[in-house]
């Protein structure tokens, strides 16, 4: 990791920025980073305090900035923060929305700040989502004039969209261009889809500080969190300035700051190819990683590469450290080769010295964590299908209901059945009511809630029964963190980790498999990850905690690269077609799936497509050629 105060630091005076145009900051973790981010605002805060000026904060909304707004709320609690001098103008909102929808952005900031400091509320600016067309052009001019009138912003915190978006300064904004309207790319609104229940209700347009008004803030902090940013993270920062991609108008501001994690650093060139920036220490990871990044690039198999080859591609201290490319071509074959198990359980009686996996205990207790009912089928469906069949003891345990993602169709369908079997059942009637009269985005009643989880309940047993699991050994977890019936979830609490403590202590497994999942640091799945890391934690001096190790499947969206796995189980033809019948079995989440993001095929395709690729990563670096293989990565505590 590569950690450094956040302090500014000009571009290009530091060695590893021979790549990088805007000065940028890596940190583990985005909790870590945002606490840094914090404390800088709140050193802003208190020395214009200190100076009896107001402190002019430009301010961002989405799910990157709410680690920073906590940690200042805490520290208004806890450490007597005041922000009785603050002056805040938020960057954008919807267009038309009205304020006391929960999609507001003015909702977003009483919310997670506003509500919990001392701000004076004339004091705080936020684009108005209502004001009449006609009107609309004066607005903006009148915002852009009042932050002048305070001389101009001080801070300007902001995320990173996608697009490439800055505020919402689409693709194609002007360097000068000030608060205005503007029509959200179609990227965007797929993004904000999950919190509008469906790409149909977000807006289409909004109002937007203008990228002339955010570079004339005097400091600016970007954060970029999860490895759907790293790709427009490394344009960005290495990119050309371009219309195209409005963050990198950035470059040609003196004062800022990316803030990253390590997931969104991940395509940054000296975090990918280190080797082609700076001298390296040659970890078995990071030799691993370049030799399949160099086989990658020059297309030949591991035992193909050649001196050349090396030397060429800025890889020549690790041949000094190694011999030969012919001794470390071996090297790194074998340690792929042994990657590669058809026994994901340990292979009874074998000699497991190079296998993945224990061959003792011969019989295994195992828990597979399945952040949503159908991530077990769809992310790890062969490894399960071939635990069953070898005879380990599996239990399956579904963290959250998955509620949400059950469209009102779909629960209208079931509760006509239930209507139709029982005519004087009132609850299926008040299902019905509810579900026919409901005009927008309003939660859902318990009953619609309880329903869509029986749904996901039952298309469960269907598939774990395929399996050939038994119905005692299915769990479903229901954890509190999920239970919103919106798609904003609570923290992680006590509650959370005490089920998931109970629920291993109760089986006692010698393996776990769970969703490690980093594409979303907000997302579900990452809360399910950190209820489990935190479990493990808390039962680490358990003794059968010794024999326990913890194996990651990754979700529905990316793979393991092939230099992080550590587990690679291979599916037949006939494996594969297994499996697909068993995610068949979440019928509500096929056709149409509600948070799909940006990519439309089903999950099957999807998870097949990966599946395929993953094998023919394999074979094209010159290992086996399988039809499909899914990946594990081992996580030690
Ligand atoms: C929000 C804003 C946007 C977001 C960006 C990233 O006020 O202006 O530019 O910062 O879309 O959103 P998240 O943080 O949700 O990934």
């Amino acid at each position: 990791m590569i950690k450094e105060d956040i302090g500014f630091r000009e571009a290009g005076k530091f060695e590893e920025t021979r790549f990088e145009k805007i000065h940028n900051v890596i940190f583990e973790s985005s909790q870590e980073a945002s606490l840094m981010v914090a404390r800088e605002i709140a050193n802003l805060i208190q020395r214009k305090n200190e100076l009896n000026e107001p402190c002019v904060l430009g301010l961002a909304t989405g799910s990157s900035p709410i680690k920073v707004y906590e940690e200042l709320v805490r520290m208004h609690k806890e450490e007597r923060l005041s922000f009785a001098n603050v002056v805040t103008f938020n960057l954008d909102e919807y267009y038309p929305m009205d304020e006391n929808d929960i999609q507001s952005y003015y909702h977003f900031m009483h919310e997670h700040l506003f509500h919990h400091v001392d701000i004076h509320p004339e004091n705080i600016n936020i684009p108005n989502g209502q004001v009449s067309a006609e009107e609309l052009q004066q607005y903006c001019i009148d915002y852009e004039m009042k932050i002048k009138s305070y001389g101009g912003l001080d801070f300007q915190l902001l995320g990173i969209g996608r697009t490439g978006h800055i505020g919402f300064n689409e693709p194609g904004s002007h360097v000068n261009s000030g608060t205005r309207s503007i029509t959200l790319d179609h990227l965007t609104r797929i993004d904000a889809a999950s919190s509008f229940l469906g790409i149909d209700n977000v807006p289409r347009k909004a109002i937007t500080m203008g990228i002339g008004t955010v570079r004339n803030a005097k400091r600016i902090v970007l954060l970029g969190w999860g490895i759907s940013k790293a790709g427009i993270i490394k344009k960005t920062i290495e990119g050309e300035v371009s219309s195209q991609v409005p963050a990198t108008y950035l470059q040609e501001h003196h004062n800022t700051t990316f803030v990253l994690d390590t997931e969104a650093s991940s395509e940054l060139t000296r975090v990918k190819t280190p080797w082609l920036v700076k001298s390296c220490v040659w970890t078995d990871e990071l030799k691993l990683k370049a030799v399949a990044w160099l086989s990658e690039l020059t297309k030949k198999p591991f035992l193909k590469l050649t001196d050349k080859d090396y030397n060429d591609n800025g890889m020549s201290s690790l041949l000094t450290e190694e011999g030969t490319a012919y001794d470390l071509n071996i090297k790194m074959f074998n340690k792929m080769q042994q990657t590669i198990t058809g026994w994901p359980g340990g292979k009874p009686n074998a000699d497991d010295t190079y296998r993945p996996e224990r061959s003792t205990p011969e019989k295994k207790r195992i828990i597979i964590f399945s952040p949503h009912p159908d991530d077990d089928v769809i992310s790890m469906g062969g490894t399960f299908d071939r635990l069953v069949e070898q005879g380990h003891e599996v239990h399956v345990a579904y963290q959250t209901s998955g509620n949400i993602a059950v469209s009102n169709e779909e629960a209208l369908k079931f509760a006509e059945i239930s209507r139709a079997l029982n005519p004087d059942s009132k609850v299926s009637q008040e299902i019905i009511n509810f579900l026919k009269n409901r005009t927008g985005t309003e939660i859902d009643s318990p009953e619609v809630r309880k329903l869509k989880g029986l749904i996901r309940r039952s298309e469960s047993f269907g598939a774990t029964r395929y399996i050939g699991l038994s119905d005692s050994n299915v769990h479903f977890l229901d954890l509190p963190f999920y239970e919103t019936g919106t798609v904003k979830k609570n923290n992680l609490s006590d509650a959370d980790v005490d089920i998931m403590c109970d629920i291993i202590e109760s089986i006692k497994p010698h393996q776990i498999y769970a969703a490690g999942d980093l594409a979303d640091p907000h997302g579900t799945h990452k809360v399910c990850l950190d209820s489990l890391f935190e479990a493990l934690k808390r039962l680490k001096q358990k003794d059968f905690m010794n024999d326990c190790w913890v194996w990651l499947y990754r979700g529905a969206w990316h793979e393991w690269e092939s230099y992080q796995i550590d587990m690679a189980v291979p599916m037949s033809p006939d494996q594969v077609l297994k499996k697909r019948h068993a995610i068949f079995y979440h019928q509500s989440q096929k056709d149409g799936v509600m948070f799909q993001g940006d990519d439309s095929r089903e999950f099957w395709v999807r998870v097949e497509d990966r599946n395929r690729l993953t094998a023919e990563k394999y074979h094209s670096l010159g290992l086996a050629d399988y039809s499909a293989i899914e990946a594990f990565k081992r996580y030690h505590f």
